[in-house]
């Protein structure tokens, strides 16, 4: 193996932003000469590793590459990386332009805080995304109350609506941008011929061969545009339960900035009720866009990318681990590295899973013992209600911010990360720490999932590789460094201050 061929410009003159671990790599074993690239190249000689120069009057160390993680965190050079927490090959990451203000998003802007719109007066889009909370939900309950009197209980958890503006439209296949005249029908044909290949932290180019369901919004992705969803909470009689798009239209017609919507749409807008929530919602995406507070990617490991921050040991090690696919693997489906073009990772492949969590008992349509929320294939979607080969799946949610959440998982079902983490580890070698028992003992596995949709869950990817009994892939320590690193997707970091 030689370094030469991660080496080389990228696209905007700065180090190529490769990443930290080759591709190259046999499954479970890292690629030194990936960790060691960078400005101190290092002399790297076939397939063994002179340490010399790194640790100087240590004499010469050589190390054989790959060695499997434990080996290598145990090695000098680990000790060396973990303890300088530098990233030994910055990139230069780009970030979305600052866009002017335009009136457009002004006017979405007191759309998204106005809770007149909502049937009780007290719900506004910033109540469930609330713009302290990273636009998620203010508290730690597992679903928001909304409704008329504000009792009644939602259905899913409230998503973050931050990175949101690099969202892929809903598609099945291979790639994000060349479906749109396909409809769903025909990439479903076409994904049944293909079988699911295991993603891990180090191998991309498994995934991208692979038909699977990715982007769209909301958790099972049925609406596709900003613009789109924003009607959905807006009428929802779980959420804004606004009554209809004429009582809405007539607020907005009535309000405070109805001569905003004259500006902006002419004197004739309010004869059409339609128009207006439209153009109304079309604000509210352009607020959501323009807003750089929706996407500021200010956080220390952006910085730690562009080599402006040193992780911690526990933070680095947490890294590492987060991208091992012999333990965590979670860099499989939370991309951690930046996109061809440099733009800073989204820490999602906007791909869909069936992770089977828990049932959430603490749900009110949980009650009914024959309700199951099914993801793509319903029922709060219905264009998909006959692929069962997509019951379960959800999509991955970004992790940017998730430190800052006190709910995770479609249903709400965890209130933090260390739950988050015991269930990544022990789903499948210990279910009996996840999930309940039934009246007759028995641990009762995948209890939000009907058992004719096993064969969906996600057995393959690490780390649910493993088996009933077997050793968990990570150890409690590298659930609590894993949760450091996770910290660190926190946004409003200052480099120079360090912290
Ligand atoms: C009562 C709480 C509540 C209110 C009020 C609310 N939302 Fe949401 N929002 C949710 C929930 C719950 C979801 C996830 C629903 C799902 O996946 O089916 C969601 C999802 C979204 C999403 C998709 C995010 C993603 O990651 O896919 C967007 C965008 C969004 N809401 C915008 C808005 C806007 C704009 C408003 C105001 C017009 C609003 N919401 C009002 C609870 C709320
Ligand atoms: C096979 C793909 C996959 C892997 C591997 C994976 N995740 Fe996830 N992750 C998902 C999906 C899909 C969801 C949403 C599932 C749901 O809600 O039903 C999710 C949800 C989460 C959430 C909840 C976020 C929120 O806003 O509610 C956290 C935290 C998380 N993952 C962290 C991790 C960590 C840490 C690892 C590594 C131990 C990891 N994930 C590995 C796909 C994956």
């Amino acid at each position: 193996m030689s370094s030469s061929s991660h080496q080389g410009a990228g696209p905007h003159g700065g180090p190529a932003p490769d990443p930290l671990f080759t591709n190259s790599a046999p499954h479970g074993k890292l690629s030194l000469g990936a960790l060691v690239r960078g400005p101190w190249r290092w002399p790297l000689t076939g397939t063994c590793i002179v340490l010399a120069l790194l640790i100087g009057a240590g004499g010469v160390t050589i190390a054989e590459s790959p060695v499997p993680l434990d080996q290598w965190l145990s090695s000098p050079i680990a000790s060396y990386i973990l303890s300088e927490g530098e990233n030994p090959h910055p990139v230069a990451l780009i970030r979305p332009p600052a866009l002017p203000f335009s009136a457009m998003a002004q006017l979405g802007q007191r759309i998204f805080f106005d809770p007149s719109l909502s049937g009780s007066g007290k719900l506004s889009c910033a109540s469930c995304h609330s713009p302290a909370h990273a636009y998620g939900p203010p508290n730690a309950l597992s679903v928001m109350l909304g409704g008329p009197d504000l009792t009644r209980q939602g259905v899913r958890a409230v998503p973050s609506l931050m990175y949101l503006e690099r969202q892929p439209n809903f598609s099945i296949g291979p790639d994000n941008d060349t479906n749109e005249t396909v409809s769903i029908t025909q990439m479903v044909a076409a994904s049944q011929d293909t079988s699911r290949t295991q993603k891990t932290a180090q191998d991309t180019a498994a995934t991208a061969a692979n038909l699977v369901p990715q982007g769209g919004l909301f958790w099972d992705g049925r609406a596709d545009t900003l613009q789109d969803q924003a009607v959905f909470p807006l009428l929802s009689p779980f959420e804004m339960d606004g009554g209809s798009i004429e009582k809405v239209a007539a607020k907005l017609q009535h309000g405070p900035y109805a001569s905003l919507f004259v500006q902006l749409f002419g004197p004739s807008i309010f004869s059409n009720p339609r128009m207006v929530v439209a153009e109304a919602m079309f604000a509210v995406a352009r607020y959501e866009i323009e807003d750089p507070a929706f996407h500021p990617y200010t956080s220390k490991y952006d910085y730690w990318l562009e080599g402006r921050a040193r992780l911690t040991r526990t933070e680095m090690r947490g890294y590492i681990l987060f991208n091992d696919p012999a333990k965590a693997d979670c860099g499989g489906c939370h991309l951690d590295q930046p996109d061809p073009d440099g733009q800073p990772p989204l820490f999602t492949d906007h791909q869909f899973e069936a992770l089977a969590v828990p049932r959430n008992p603490a749900l009110a349509v949980n009650r009914n013992p024959n309700y199951f929320d099914l993801g793509i294939c319903g029922p709060y979607r219905t264009d998909m209600a006959k692929d069962t080969q997509y019951c379960g799946l959800f999509l991955t949610p970004t992790l940017r911010n998730v430190a800052t959440r006190h709910v995770f998982f479609h249903n709400g079902i965890y209130h933090n990360l260390q739950q988050v983490m015991d269930f990544y580890d022990f789903r499948d070698t210990n279910p009996e720490k996840i999930y309940p028992r039934g009246p007759n003992g028995k641990v009762e596995k995948y209890n939000d999932i009907p058992s004719r949709y096993w064969a969906n869950v996600d057995v393959i990817d690490p780390p649910f590789d493993r088996k009933l009994g077997e050793q968990p892939a990570m150890t409690a320590e590298d659930e609590k460094d894993i949760i450091a690193f996770l910290q660190t997707l926190t946004d409003g970091y200052h480099p120079a201050k360090g912290h």
